[in-house]
């Protein structure tokens, strides 16, 4: 990617995107309804995890390697049984279909995940169906995210619905039983305009519209109710025995900050450990997630750790890897791509972040994720 944007720069073609994240952050703001930015910008109180998780990147700096000729380099990574050909993903996003102006943020991202070959979570929370959203992936392996609900059938309808769609695994967040305190989302009481884009995945479920008196074309709020009462489920670890049985699938746990719950969810059968702190979304005062990551990789022993929380750019995706995740989520940088050019747009961020993590890999001497040991970084003093 770093040679067509460079050769492209060379003649003069420069993308209408910026190139750089701040001034991304900045046309985002400006291009959403002040709702939806408060929505998909927003973090928890203070939103002092949500910084701090960006600012804990300069805490580290890499160490250029000399004479190590890395003109060819190999991003790929091996992820759950299926090559992926770089180390990015995309994390889930929950009622995504808000960034998009015809509201199918879900679909247009999908087929980002096509032409970029980055893989996407799809959110529980979709304004399109899990299979519409499958149907637009292409080659590129696709994840699905659960939100337990407390109704068990219909976990298991959502999970199986996921199988039969291709999904390549099973990713159960555990941070968002119940949503954090979110003073943006209160300030501009967005939830109304929310929750018109985030239930269709429910409601063209048969377990879910089974549980309605009404057909949901008839009576939204009902469908509403409903939700909301099915939606927290405080799981305990006396859970996971029961989310390992739903599937073959690929079961990867996702909000696991402590080593203790890393080295717990390993050792009850999980296939793989998913370090994040829903981008300071969910609590405020928190460890950034990049702090605790060595600690969760260590205890993760042979697991692969997927990774996100304040990644903004290649040189974090670098340092994630180097700290030792197996691949790394981008979460608000691709929505704000998806606000101001849908797929465009977000194709373009992700080949941002990808042309930036290569050319920084060949700069600095790393041929392969392989490469990227914790020998790479040094604390910055
Ligand atoms: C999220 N995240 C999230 N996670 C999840 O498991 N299911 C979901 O539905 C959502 N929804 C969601 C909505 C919005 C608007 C955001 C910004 C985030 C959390 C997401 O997967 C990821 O953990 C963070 O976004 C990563 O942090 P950054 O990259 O946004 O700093």
């Amino acid at each position: 990617y770093q040679l067509e944007i460079y050769l492209n720069g060379l003649s003069g073609v420069v993308p209408d995107l910026p190139m750089e994240f701040g001034e991304l952050e900045r046309r985002a703001e400006r291009a959403l309804p002040p709702s939806v930015w408060s929505y998909v910008h927003g973090g928890a109180g203070s939103e002092r995890t949500q910084r701090a998780n960006v600012a804990a990147f300069d805490r580290w700096g890499l160490l250029p390697r000399m004479f190590r000729g890395t003109t060819e380099r190999d991003l790929s990574v091996e992820l759950f049984g299926t090559t992926s050909p770089s180390p990015v993903f995309m994390a889930p996003i929950g009622v995504l279909g808000i960034c998009a102006q015809d509201g199918r943020g879900d679909l247009a991202t999908a087929r980002a995940a096509a032409r970029s070959g980055v893989p996407m979570i799809a959110s529980t929370l979709s304004n399109d169906p899990l299979e519409d959203v499958a149907g637009e992936f292409g080659e590129t392996p696709g994840f699905f995210q659960l939100y337990t609900p407390t109704d068990r059938d219909l976990a298991e309808s959502l999970v199986h619905r996921a199988e039969r769609a291709g999904y390549r695994g099973i990713v159960v967040t555990l941070d968002t039983w119940i949503p954090g305190w979110r003073p943006r989302d209160l300030a501009t009481s967005n939830f109304p305009q929310l929750r018109g884009h985030c239930l269709r995945n429910y409601t063209s479920d048969p377990v879910f519209r089974a549980s309605l008196d009404k057909s949901p074309e008839e009576d939204l709020n009902a469908v509403v109710l409903r939700w909301v009462q099915i939606f927290g489920n405080s799981l305990t670890w006396d859970d996971l025995p029961w989310l390992r049985s739903l599937t073959d699938l690929p079961l990867i746990v996702k909000g696991i900050c402590h080593p203790d719950d890393a080295r717990r969810a390993r050792d009850m059968g999980v296939d793989g450990i998913y370090c994040s702190n829903h981008g300071g979304r969910q609590a405020d005062g928190g460890m950034p997630a990049l702090d605790m990551l060595p600690e969760v990789v260590e205890a993760s022993g042979e697991l692969p750790v997927l990774f996100d929380s304040g990644v903004r750019g290649g040189a974090d995706v670098v340092k994630a890897l180097a700290l030792g995740a197996t691949a790394v989520g981008i979460g608000r940088p691709y929505a704000y791509g998806l606000a101001l050019g849908g797929t465009e747009g977000v194709v373009h961020v992700l080949r941002s972040v990808l042309a930036e993590a290569d050319l920084l890999m060949a700069v600095d001497g790393y041929a392969s994720p392989a490469e990227l040991t914790r020998d790479a970084l040094r604390p910055v003093r």
